[in-house]
């Protein structure tokens, strides 16, 4: 066998089938644009759908790829056996109805076996076919040679592809026979046919005739052309040719295994060994090992590609995925963050076909690592209730295992493994009820088009077409109705009710891209409806929830008219929302990438990744940069083009989520601003007015939240409730310090006050008024303390002239009633009292707003035979409180 490198594997293969005139696809992002059925790209063909399905023409009916994928129904089974991983590489060709099953099979017979390519002895290649195929199985029998004894014919269970939604149909499968040595009890062949979990016969290829098209609900319908759709395991093809008993000793993990190995204690060694004479212990600390490896590749890819940790959706795999291999290395003895280290390595083995790994280094590593501390300090608080909720119930219940999910951060995964490791269970079901009920609470009751669940039959079969006209008008005449529907059902009428319509064209913006939905009105002479939503559907349609008054049909015609004044001012902000972008790439560095947006006709928010902290001088020249781009008069270009010429030609910022070769639509601000969006957006950069910041966060994890608004209008509502909001907070400082002023002046307030009265309304008077602010502050500190002095000093005055009394012990002795003084004031007078008489017992009692005080003092000299808390002790109003012989204090 011949030894091949990962990366000579992937060449070879793609280079076979550029040979035979297959065009190249570059790997696209793990998350899936525009297919809500899928949360990642899980298989090569899944970024090629709409070729299959007809909805799009492919860049060339021959193609070959090969593409990052992640599969996360299985992530407790990572580590645990020798070919499962949350990421993986596929290797595919496929024909769009080109060629089909004869030269797809003779293709991958002549790059497995032929001298000049992989060359696998042909006796260790074994086959499956689908039973009911007839044409695969004489094809590889008759035209390829294969023996009888070499191939079998199985059941639609192993051989017919199908996945829901998509491209299925029946396959062949090659197998790859590591002989003997890895099948113990020599089965032989009898694995294969038998379906049975082994590590001897290596799936290495799934060639799937693929002719059907499943539409999510097991309904089968004939492709309009027949194609072929294959996958092969990068990584098990690696295992085979570096001879290695897993995927884990391939050059693909084995670097890291070996830096992991460097972090943890000493005591704990990846034995390679342990596969042939297996140890229960040693195979914990490999899976362990394994686990590790694994999930920080699939998070490095899973964040390059734009994912954070979060809690739901994709966010929620990477949180879960790092979460679990901090604890893998808590099993090894690594104690802190440490999986941040290893992304390094990650990158070294990957970068030759993702070299844009490198680019995002820092930003993998800050992420993880800030998920690393996060984790690890609700970690140690959560597993000290999760023990306290095993000893006393004996079981963790659905209540505390949602109590662990919210307030601890524990994944649900995660407390079933440690509560299997106690041998206890969890009431699973009980917790899945339970956190539904908390998601509708959070969701609230209002159930509209967004919150819909895109799997609603009614919603996912609309198909009828609609163009949206809204780039060039805002009011569209004799519009036709093609659709009407609610929740529940598709109608051909609606009277007076709340319902969806879908016009064959509409200027009407639905929601997407961050900019949001436009409202309006449809009316016609029966009708007058106000748009209250605008979304999308499943195949682009605009989709209108409507306030109808009257009634409509199928086939009305009806005027389509948007809110101008909405949708100008939501324009200036989604183009404003491009330009910030461009000026903080251009001050703070390439590493910012918009990660999320929102822009209506309020104003703009704009999420981005970025590692460091950001001063207000940074912020001051991003939003002067914008400012600059906007007297510029910059003309807006729009250009439809594939997307290798959004990039190459029009330098279109481009984060590996769009796809490549699709018709992409780039907006362009000159040379400052160049993006591929669908929405609306002003002419000219003029248009926008203005521009201001007006707030950022953090969000943790390396991504901010910066807010800003446009338009001299909105700009100027807003600094004038901001100016008279300051003023207020100033003002009330003032009234304050007026009403005591007799008592004592202060200058630096007062020239404050004065300096917040010269500033008028604009920019720079809030940015000054708010510094003005922060010192009134602190001035206001250090002059309530001198006035506190100085009105204690008054309080205390009244009581000063007491004069001492013998008492019957014939000592001197003050018993005064301080009323209107609190414990503090009264000790102050006691050491007064003290410092003035030298053998004096003081006995002073207030009564206050909070209750009957005493404190009584006693001279050193005294203190032996007359102790202050034996006197106090005595007192006839029996006080309750402490103190020594010096004094003594308490309340009656
Ligand atoms: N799409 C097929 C698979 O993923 C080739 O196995």
């Amino acid at each position: 066998m011949k030894k091949l490198t990962t990366n000579e594997i992937r060449k070879m293969w793609l280079d076979f089938f550029k040979q035979k005139k297959h065009y190249f696809l570059e790997p696209v992002s793990l998350i899936p644009v525009e297919d809500p059925s899928l949360l990642w790209i899980n298989s090569g063909v899944a970024t090629l759908k709409p070729y299959f399905d007809g909805r799009k023409t492919p860049p060339a009916p021959r193609l070959t790829n090969s593409q990052k994928a992640i599969r996360t129904n299985d992530i407790e089974n990572v580590g645990v056996t020798a070919r499962h991983h949350t990421m993986f590489e596929m290797l595919g060709n496929f024909s769009i109805g080109d060629y089909f099953k004869k030269e797809a099979i003779s293709f991958a017979w002549e790059l497995l076996t032929s001298k000049e390519w992989f060359d696998i002895p042909v006796e260790k290649l074994y086959i499956t076919v689908f039973d009911e195929d007839v044409e695969a199985y004489e094809h590889w029998i008759n035209v390829i040679g294969i023996k009888e004894d070499h191939i079998f014919r199985l059941s639609r269970d192993t051989n017919f592809w199908d996945v829901g939604q998509g491209p299925c149909g029946p396959n062949t499968e090659i197998f790859f026979d590591r002989g003997e040595k890895w099948d113990k009890e020599n089965i032989g062949p009898r694995l294969l046919s038998d379906d049975i979990e082994n590590d001897r016969y290596i799936e290495i290829w799934n060639i799937v005739f693929s002719q059907f098209n499943n539409d999510g609900f097991d309904n089968y319908s004939e492709l309009p052309r027949k194609n072929i759709d294959t996958g092969a395991g990068l990584e098990r093809i690696a295992s085979i040719f570096q001879e290695t008993p897993t995927n884990f000793e391939t050059d693909i993990f084995w670097p890291t295994i070996e830096e992991i190995q460097k972090l943890c204690s000493s005591k704990f060694k990846y034995s390679i060994e342990n596969y042939f004479n297996e140890n229960k212990h040693q195979t914990k600390v490999n899976t362990a090992f394994k686990v590790i490896a694994d999930h920080v590749r699939a998070t490095s890819f899973a964040i390059a590609d734009g994912v954070f940790p979060g809690n739901k959706d994709r966010g929620y795999i990477i949180r879960r995925l790092i979460r679990r291999a901090l604890m893998k290395g808590m099993e090894l003895g690594i104690n802190g963050p440490f999986l941040n280290k290893l992304v390094i390595q990650v990158i070294e083995s990957m970068k030759e076909f993702y070299p844009y790994l490198l680019e995002k280094q820092n930003l993998i590593e800050i992420t993880i690592l800030n998920e690393e501390e996060k984790f690890l300090k609700t970690l140690s608080k959560g597993y000290e209730a999760l023990n306290k909720m095993i000893e006393t119930d004996q079981k963790v219940t659905g209540k505390n295992a949602l109590l662990l999910f919210e307030s601890y951060g524990y994944p649900i995964e995660q407390t079933i493994e440690i509560a299997e490791d106690r041998n206890v269970k969890v009431e699973i079901d009980e917790f899945n009820l339970l956190l539904e009920q908390a998601k509708q609470q959070a969701r609230g009751a209002r159930k509209d088009l967004k919150a819909w669940d895109k799997q609603n039959e009614i919603f996912t079969k609309i198909n009828v077409k609609s163009e949206f006209t809204g780039w060039e008008e805002t009011e569209h005449k004799d519009a036709k109705i093609v659709y009407i529907f609610t929740d529940e059902e598709i109608l051909t009428q609606a009277v007076d009710s709340e319902v969806y319509v879908i016009l064959d064209k509409t200027p009407f913006y639905a929601e997407k891209g961050g900019q949001a939905a436009d409202t309006g009105y449809l009316t016609n002479s029966q009708t007058r409806a106000e748009v209250i939503d605008t979304q999308q559907g499943p195949n682009h349609q605009h989709i209108h929830k409507i306030q109808l008054e009257g009634s409509i049909k199928i086939g009305d015609t009806i005027d389509a008219i948007v809110n101008k004044e909405k949708r100008t001012y939501t324009m200036k902000n989604h183009s404003g929302t491009h330009l910030i972008h461009s000026a903080l790439r251009e001050i703070l560095g390439e590493t910012v990438m918009q990660s999320g947006s929102y822009n209506d006709e309020h104003g703009l928010r704009m999420d981005f990744t970025y590692n460091n902290s950001i001063s207000r001088e940074e912020l001051n020249k991003a939003e002067d940069l914008v400012n600059k781009k906007i007297k510029e008069e910059i003309e807006r270009e729009v250009h439809f083009c594939s997307m290798q010429d959004a990039v190459n030609k029009y330098g279109a910022l481009a984060f590996f989520t769009e796809k490549y070769d699709e018709v992409v639509r780039v907006v362009k601000f000159g040379d400052f601003s160049s993006e591929l969006c669908g929405g609306t957006h002003v002419d000219n950069t003029v248009q926008i007015e203005d521009f201001m910041i007006t707030g950022l966060e953090s969000k943790g994890s390396g991504v901010y939240r910066i807010k800003c608004l446009t338009s001299k209008k909105a700009i100027t509502e807003y600094l004038n409730l901001e100016f008279n909001k300051l003023n207020l907070i100033i003002s009330e400082i003032e009234n304050k310090y007026l009403s005591v002023k007799t008592i004592l002046k202060d200058e630096d307030l007062e020239s404050l006050f004065l300096k917040a009265k010269n500033e008028s309304i604009s920019k720079e008077s809030i940015i000054r008024l708010k510094l003005i602010i922060d010192e009134l502050k602190n001035c206001q500190k250090s002059f309530d303390k001198r006035f506190d002095e100085i009105i204690t000093a008054k309080k205390l005055e009244k009581f000063k002239n007491f004069e001492p009394k013998l008492n019957s012990q014939n000592l001197l002795e003050i018993n005064e009633r301080v009323d209107g003084l609190n414990i503090k004031d009264m000790k102050t007078l006691v050491d007064e009292f003290k410092n003035k008489f030298n053998e004096l017992i003081i006995i002073l009692t207030s009564e206050n707003t909070e209750g009957n005080f005493v404190v009584v003092g006693v001279s050193e000299s005294l203190q032996e035979s007359y102790p202050a808390i034996k006197i106090f002790k005595e007192l006839p109003v029996s006080p309750k409180g402490g103190g020594n012989a010096s004094l003594a204090q308490g309340k009656y």
